[in-house]
């Protein structure tokens, strides 16, 4: 059973132990141990019984919530839990005022990229050579009516899965 809870500081080894298995160049432990603790960011862990399966998080100034990353063990990609994952970190920043989000994502990353825009996120330019590790560009891309997809979609979600 999927269940999903904000982040907490011993939760650290495991959402870094997914990071490492999801990004070239990955946040450590202390990293995330730092960010539980950090009162601008907001993080959800998906958890399978008690192991941590994935994480999403964001740094909320204002109304402006920035994705820092969002990842599945490789395990759990190609699912459909990257969907209520994001959901439920929409809420969260939502939840703490923030009405507008954005992130950047590789171009070569589709299902990623198709996650976004099912969820109402739209691309709005290119970053170019972005990633220090390859050099790809990113595609910046904004959700720019968090309260409204809230109402719509942040109860039913929280109801639907587990
Ligand atoms: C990105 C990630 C969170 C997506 O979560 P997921 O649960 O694996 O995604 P899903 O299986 O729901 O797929 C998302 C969408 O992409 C589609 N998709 C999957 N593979 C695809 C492909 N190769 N090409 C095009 N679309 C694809 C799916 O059909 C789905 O679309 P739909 O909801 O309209 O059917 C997950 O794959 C992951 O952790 N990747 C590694 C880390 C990462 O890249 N993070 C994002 C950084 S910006």
């Amino acid at each position: 059973m999927i269940s999903f809870r904000p982040l907490r500081a011993e939760d650290a080894e495991g959402v870094a132990r997914v990071e490492r298995e999801s990004f070239p160049t990955p946040w450590s432990r202390e990293d995330f141990w730092r960010e539980a603790s950090n009162d601008f960011a907001c993080y959800i862990v998906a958890l399978e019984d008690e192991e941590i399966v994935g994480f999403g998080g964001c740094w909320i100034s204002f109304e402006e919530a920035q994705v820092t990353n969002i990842a599945l063990a490789s395990l759990h990609r190609g699912r459909g839990l990257g969907k209520p994952l994001m959901t439920r970190l929409m809420c969260a920043a939502a939840e703490r005022g923030a009405e507008r989000m954005t992130l950047e994502v590789r171009p070569s990353n589709a299902p990623a990229i198709r996650l976004y825009e099912g969820l109402g996120f739209a691309a709005i330019g290119v970053r170019r050579k972005y990633y220090q590790d390859n050099g790809e560009d990113a595609i910046l891309m904004w959700h720019t009516k968090l309260k409204e997809f809230v109402d719509e979609r942040c109860s039913a979600e929280t109801d639907a899965r587990d």
